[in-house]
């Protein structure tokens, strides 16, 4: 029985509102299942607009065993290709990110245009065709300031996740602001465990002392049912709307994405130790104010707290079957000043703390779900509705997925 076939009856198995098996927390053919079946195939966020600004900036990505470069082509589109020379396969791109006029492999130079053509190879011949090698494109669509590439032959449809995201995150300006800091942290468990922590807050009073200065742990909040019950967060809602903030939640079909936008604790307008904005300059014109913070999800790779002065993005990549990369993006206004309009020690110290704390939860899980006694235990319905519901996701894309045609692997692509 192949990897694949042995997860769907073991998913089949395993009650639904329990934890997974221990293989698909460490097993390595299973967390190439993984990739191969989710990382290769869905839409995955990559980074920012705002990170590539004019032509010739870009930013490198590894999925799996993918290198990717995003790109921003002359006439301001943003692209992406696989970053794989088509002389002999080097790397094209080295660094996190750069600005060059073209990208030009450092093996033995061959160059190539933004748009991925291929531009000069020296000494190949007068039969060489310099058509039949640009650089592999990959599928790319930016909303909001959100870059998003899928490494699918055929991507999945990207128009619902567009028309539902981008009202809400347009209005915040994120395309023409700044990262005013990034931090990658390698939590040692398996991506799902960082998934599986990320959308509960069960844990939070245990363990996020300066989150819970303003963040409302509440199920309402954190899950993904019962928002529309809640008063607090309908009046939230309907003040946000007037102010022309779409802030409703919703879910979507498929259950990969949610939007909803949250009231935090005692009126307080950003994450910080006393409440107040950690930036002076907002955003956009629509002030600091007390729009609290819309979070926004995108299975596999993605959540995101966009506030009035700020917005704080992460991006999840698995690294190995126990190890998962965690990138977190904080943006400010792109005319913000450091030391004058923000400090990044104010900006960043609640989710620097929260992320740390973050990363030894799951590192204390993964090390539990190693030993032989573990067995998969029940979810509480009250507090990890999240939690059931992004397990629910995973089991459905598995299994639709590996039951689709084959994978991009298996084609070459
Ligand atoms: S491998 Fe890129 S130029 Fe040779
Ligand atoms: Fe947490």
């Amino acid at each position: 029985m192949n990897t694949k076939t042995k997860m769907l009856e073991q998913l089949d198995a395993v009650p639904h509102g329990f934890s997974l098996p221990q293989a698909f927390y460490t097993d390595p053919d299973y967390y190439q299942v993984d990739l191969q079946e989710v990382f290769y195939r869905e839409w995955l966020f990559a980074g920012h607009d705002c990170e590539i600004p004019t032509p010739g900036s870009y930013f490198t990505l590894q999925i799996g065993a993918y290198p990717v470069v995003v790109v921003r082509g002359k006439e301001g589109n943003i692209q992406a290709f696989h970053n794989v020379c088509r002389h002999r396969g080097s790397r094209v791109c080295k660094a996190e990110k750069g600005k060059s006029a073209k990208l030009v492999c450092p093996y033995h130079q061959w160059t190539y245009e933004l748009d991925g053509k291929l531009l000069f190879a020296r000494d190949m011949g007068a039969d060489f065709d310099k058509k039949n090698y640009g650089l592999k494109p990959i599928h790319c669509e930016s909303i909001g300031g959100y870059i998003f590439i899928s490494l699918a032959e055929t991507a999945p449809d990207f128009s619902p996740v567009r028309n539902h995201v981008a009202p809400y995150l347009v209005p915040h300006n994120l395309a023409d602001a700044k990262v005013a800091f990034e931090s990658t942290i390698v939590e040692k468990g398996n991506w799902k465990l960082v998934w599986e922590n990320n959308r509960e807050c069960y844990h939070c009073v245990g363990s996020h002392p300066e989150l819970c200065r303003t963040f409302p742990e509440t199920p309402t909040v954190t899950s993904v049912h019962g928002a529309e019950s809640n008063p607090l967060l309908a009046a939230h809602w309907r003040r946000c709307e007037a102010a022309g903030l779409p802030s409703a939640f919703h879910l979507s079909q498929d259950g990969q994405y949610r939007t909803s936008r949250v009231p935090l604790l005692k009126d307080a307008s950003s994450y910080t130790m006393d409440g107040t904005a950690a930036v002076s300059k907002p955003l956009t014109e629509l002030g600091i104010g007390n729009i609290g913070a819309l979070l926004l999800f995108h299975y596999p790779t993605t959540w995101n707290h966009v506030l009035g002065d700020h917005a704080i993005s992460f991006r999840v990549l698995p690294l190995g079957p126990m190890e998962t990369q965690v990138t977190t993006k904080w943006l400010v206004n792109k005319d913000a000043k450091e030391g004058v309009d923000y400090t990044i020690e104010e900006l960043t110290r609640v989710w620097t703390a929260t992320n740390d704390q973050d990363r030894r939860i799951v590192e204390e899980n993964q090390l539990g779900i190693r030993s032989p006694s573990y067995q998969p235990g029940p979810y509480n319905q009250l507090h990890e509705g999240g939690v059931i519901q992004f397990v629910n996701w995973y089991r459905r894309c598995l299994g639709q997925n590996a039951s689709a045609s084959s994978s991009p692997l298996s084609r070459g692509a």
